[in-house]
Order: C-alpha cells, then sequence, then structure tokens
C-alpha cells in the first residue's frame, strides 16, 4: 500500500485524492493547502484525512511515500524539488516548470535520490490518444500530412501562466506522444484580448520530423468547448474528440488520388477525393486520470522508470512551449528547437 500526500486542493488537487482514494494499492493520509476553507471541504469528503497549512508536514512526515504537486505553476519546481530531496516520489501536474533547464535539473535530482518522477501529461492515458497513436504507427492512416489540435472554452481564467502555458502542455504532449518527440521548429501568435498581462489566445504551428505539421490553438475566449483534434493521413484521416462519450474516435475512409489520366490540355494530373465510410470503434472509457494514477503506483512498485510521462518527456514539452512563447514574443517568427 503506497501513502500519498497531496499538496495543493484547488480546483485539481481533490481529484488525485479521490483517485488514490479509491485505488486499492494506495491510500492519501494528508493534504495540504493556504486555504482553510479547501482543507474544510476536504475534511468533510474525508474524515480520514490528515489536512495541514503547512506542506512540509507532509514532507516530513516519514510514512508518507509519494507526494502529488497539484499547485499553481510557479511552485512546481520548488516544490517538486523538495519533495524529492525529502525521498518522496512525486507526481507534479503539467507544465513540470516553466523553464527547461529546471527539468533537467529536477531529473537529474529523482535519478540521483532514486525516487520516481511522473508528470501529469493526462492526455498520454487517454484511451482515445492511444487509438490515435496505434492508427499513426500501424500505418492505418499512411503518411501523415497534417494535424489540427483545438483546445478552448469561455474560461477558466488563470493568473499564474497564460492560455499557452496552461492548455498547451495538453495539446505538445499529445503530439510529441504521437510523434515520438519534440518538433524541429515552431512558430505563432498570440493575443490578449482582454487586455490583461497574460495571452489569452495563441495559434501555434509546429514542425515535426517528415515534414508533419500541426496547428494547435487554445484560447480562453471561445463560445464553445472544444477538445478536438483531427489528423490527415495520405490513405485516412481520423478526428478525435473527447468530449463526445459515446465515440470520440471516428476514422474516415477518405484521401485523395492522383488519376492516371494525363491531360495534355493542362499537363497534370487530376486530383480525385476519394470517399469511403466513417467507422466509429469502441474505446475504452476508463478515467485517464485513474489511468495515470495506476501507472504511477506501478513504476513505483516494480521500480520501473515512468517513460510514459517522466521528466525527459516534460522537457521536450516545456522547451517547445518555450519556443512558442518565444515565437509569440517576435511576433510569429519560427523558432528553431
Ligand atoms: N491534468 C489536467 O487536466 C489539469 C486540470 C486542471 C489543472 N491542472 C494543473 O493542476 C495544477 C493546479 O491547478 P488548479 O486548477 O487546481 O489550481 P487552483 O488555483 O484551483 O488550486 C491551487 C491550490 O494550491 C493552493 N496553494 C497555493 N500555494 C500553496 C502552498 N504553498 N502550499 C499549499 N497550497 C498552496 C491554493 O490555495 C489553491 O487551493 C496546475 O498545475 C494545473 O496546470 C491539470
Amino acid at each position: 500500500m503506497i501513502s500519498i500526500g497531496v499538496i495543493g486542493c484547488g480546483h485539481w488537487g481533490p481529484n488525485h485524492v479521490r483517485i488514490f482514494s479509491q485505488l486499492p494499492g494506495s491510500k492519501v493520509v494528508m493534504c495540504a493547502d493556504l486555504d482553510d476553507k479547501r482543507l474544510a471541504a476536504m475534511a468533510a469528503l474525508y474524515p480520514q484525512l490528515q489536512t495541514t497549512k503547512n506542506y512540509q508536514d507532509i514532507l516530513n512526515n516519514p510514512s508518507i511515500d509519494a507526494v502529488v504537486v497539484a499547485l499553481p505553476t510557479n511552485f512546481h519546481f520548488k516544490i517538486t524539488q523538495e519533495a524529492l530531496l525529502a525521498n518522496k516520489h512525486v507526481l507534479c501536474e503539467k507544465p513540470l516548470s516553466l523553464s527547461a533547464q529546471e527539468c533537467l535539473t529536477l531529473r537529474d535530482l529523482a535519478i540521483g535520490q532514486k525516487k520516481h518522477l511522473m508528470i501529469g501529461h493526462i492526455f498520454v492515458f487517454n484511451q482515445g490518444v492511444v487509438r490515435l497513436r496505434e492508427y499513426i504507427k500501424n500505418g492505418e492512416l499512411g503518411q501523415i500530412h497534417y494535424a489540427n489540435s483545438q483546445r478552448t472554452n469561455l474560461g477558466p481564467f488563470r493568473y499564474d501562466v497564460n492560455a499557452l502555458w496552461d492548455l498547451a502542455p495538453h495539446d505538445v504532449s499529445i503530439f510529441n506522444y504521437l510523434f515520438d518527440g519534440a518538433p524541429i521548429s515552431v512558430s505563432a501568435r498570440g493575443h490578449k484580448c482582454l487586455g490583461g498581462k497574460l495571452e489569452d489566445l495563441a495559434f501555434a504551428t509546429l514542425d515535426y520530423p517528415n515534414n508533419i505539421m500541426i496547428n494547435i490553438h487554445v484560447s480562453w475566449i471561445d463560445p464553445k468547448k472544444v477538445r478536438h483534434i483531427t489528423i490527415v493521413g495520405d490513405k485516412k484521416m481520423v478526428v478525435w474528440d473527447d468530449l463526445d462519450i459515446e465515440g470520440p474516435i471516428k476514422l474516415y475512409d477518405k484521401h485523395v488520388e492522383k488519376t492516371d489520366v494525363y491531360y495534355a490540355t493542362y499537363g497534370e494530373f487530376q486530383l480525385l477525393s476519394r470517399e469511403g465510410g466513417i467507422m466509429i470503434p469502441k474505446v475504452g472509457i476508463n478515467e485517464p486520470l485513474k489511468n495515470q494514477a495506476q501507472y504511477f503506483l506501478d513504476c513505483i512498485n516494480n521500480n520501473a522508470s515512468p517513460v510514459l510521462s517522466d521528466a525527459q518527456k516534460a522537457y521536450d514539452v516545456v522547451r517547445t512551449l518555450s519556443a512558442i512563447s518565444e515565437s509569440i514574443n517576435k511576433k510569429g517568427e519560427l523558432v528553431k528547437l
């Protein structure tokens, strides 16, 4: 039985408390938050749970094996570092840091401490995204031309990081997972539509190896909550809609063919669209956060590195986001990674 402490019980931390309380191989011993109301809410839900305003109580508790860091991004590096130094395994929420170099510092510290450090790149534990990767790897889609991702909603607004750093860690971690690494270069535009200090909108274009072009649209000011990815291959096309619980994946048997007919007049091949059926595969509806938590526990129990979502993967996500930020600051200039 692995004992867990959760630091940060705002919007997202309570989901970690719920999941680790439900899984048979773990229990949540203590949670920390600066806000008394959040602690009172947690104590009301979980009478056995100890609560504290001082996260050091979790780090100093020898019965706690692992810590979840569900704090605003600015605290991730400092508290993850302290938790590793206190000999705890750590599951830190995304993004691991605002600095790629700090991700490497934490990676090396975890190795030195012989502790597992995992990052909450939750979408690599989403069965729909796993299916997208299968379609790419087994050749179902053929050669990938491009993909487009939209992650929009009206809020929730954050005051510690902009919409890019809030939302795009998900998209970047998904595409790095689908294409086995970081992009080669990026260009992006961002906008502070509401006149605040932080960009609430960003459009980023990422170039991956093999001439694959990816577009990411993230926004806090959009009329619709959308969690959507389209991937277009030269054999088939696929759309993933995370909010469509009945059939999140739709595989389109559509592609474009060049005919053999030679048109002397135009001196070019004719392009024909081939339209087949649409397949809606059955996709498991396991809660991604539960899959992520179980993977973390399995890695601790088997002393296996959490390669699906470790600090090296976080480094690739954070250096991609840093390059996108640089491009936004340079009004869309191409930035190489
Ligand atoms: N994986 C996902 O889908 C997902 C979803 C939402 C949020 N997140 C991530 O989770 C993290 C937290 O997000 P949130 O929406 O819960 O934020 P939040 O602002 O709602 O909650 C953060 C909590 O941390 C507490 N806190 C701040 N400093 C503290 C300290 N020093 N000690 C103890 N408590 C402290 C605050 O009082 C607050 O209750 C962020 O990194 C965010 O990116 C991930």
